[in-house]
């Protein structure tokens, strides 16, 4: 289990690049205004991505972004491995030490990392590397594995020994380049060796496919009519029909004050649910009233707003929540 606290050492002050800005744009134009909170991982990312690591100042920075409360973006770097919280070195190792990993041998792969580079979360004196423990990085059945972070990219390296851990830091100090995945020859995650089961080569050669029989007038299999049976007529196609558009319940056409309000959706209704604040059980009342669409929301007047608030008996919601606006980009959006 590792312990996650923010550096000792700080830097005075955090703002992201003119490229981290271009990054940031794109994923607050991800979400809704009401949901942009939802940025706070990918900007802790491109945070450390600019920076190694993700300092205080940068947690503060992104917490008057998003105008959150500063603990919570604190929960959030600290709770995921991902976010570095001290600098790191050139290529940072992280070992998985979670069960599967540690039943494997992670414990070889941590002593490795500390007699070469040293103490968990330091860098080398040389700056090329640091290491830390880490929970479950989802490549358990190639356990014991660790991920190596630097300037090409975030790899996994998997199927370890302490020799072939050691053998990839002699590599990466070497300048020289490494093969990411499974350091044993072993495919991707297949089993270790000859594949003991479905082993039957006819699975895989067509030879066990049997030919299906499609129903054929020109079928000479087809059973023969019965004399006694009568021929019976051909049944006239069905014409086709235009679907009707639904149409306005009669509360709304009589109450000026209601938004448009139908008997039922026009083709598929929208998922009403992806607008924030509108969960199940409001997606239900709306329904009810006669609500099935984005672009029934998107048109909402003052008045319209207020004739439904009074209806899901909490003030407000709408307009604080902006369903109108949320509802016009989904509106747009499909
Ligand atoms: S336990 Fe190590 S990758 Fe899952």
């Amino acid at each position: 289990m590792s312990v996650r606290r923010l550096a000792d050492q700080q830097p005075d002050s955090f703002v992201f690049t003119k490229a981290s800005e271009q990054l940031v744009t794109f994923w607050l134009n991800k979400y809704p205004e009401a949901k942009k909170v939802s940025a706070v991982i990918p900007m802790l990312w491109i945070a450390q991505k600019q920076e190694g690591w993700v300092s205080e100042p940068a947690i503060q920075h992104i917490a008057e972004r998003l105008n959150m409360p500063r603990i919570r973006v604190y929960e959030v770097a600290t709770f995921y491995t991902m976010f570095n919280l001290a600098p790191a070195g050139e290529h940072f190792i992280q070992v998985c030490g979670t069960t599967p990993c540690w039943l494997r041998g992670a414990g070889d792969l941590k002593a490795v990392c500390e007699k070469r580079i040293g103490k968990k979360g330091v860098v080398s004196k040389d700056g090329k590397f640091s290491w830390n423990e880490v929970e479950c990085l989802g490549a358990c059945a190639n356990a014991p594995m660790v991920q190596i972070s630097n300037k090409d990219g975030d790899e996994y390296y998997e199927d370890l020994t302490a020799e072939s851990l050691t053998a990839l830091l002699d590599a990466l100090e070497a300048g020289k380049a490494i093969k990411p995945g499974p350091q044993n020859g072993r495919d991707c995650s297949a089993p270790e060796g000859e594949a003991k089961t479905l082993t039957d080569k006819s699975l895989y050669d067509g030879s066990m496919a049997k030919p299906i029989k499609l129903p054929n007038a020109a079928n000479d299999t087809a059973p023969a009519a019965s004399p006694a049976q009568k021929p019976t007529k051909a049944a006239k196609p069905v014409a086709k029909t235009k679907p009707t558009p639904p149409k306005l319940v009669k509360e709304a056409v009589a109450d000026g004050a209601a938004p448009k309000l139908f008997e039922r959706p026009d083709g598929e209704k929208d998922d009403l649910k992806r607008i924030g604040g509108v969960g199940p059980k409001i997606e239900a009342l709306l329904n009810e009233m006669g609500i099935f669409h984005f672009h029934q929301i998107a048109g909402w007047t003052a008045e319209e707003v207020s004739w439904v608030n009074s209806r899901l008996k909490f003030k407000g919601r709408i307009e604080r929540e902006d369903w109108v606006a949320q509802a016009r980009l989904l509106s747009e959006a499909k």
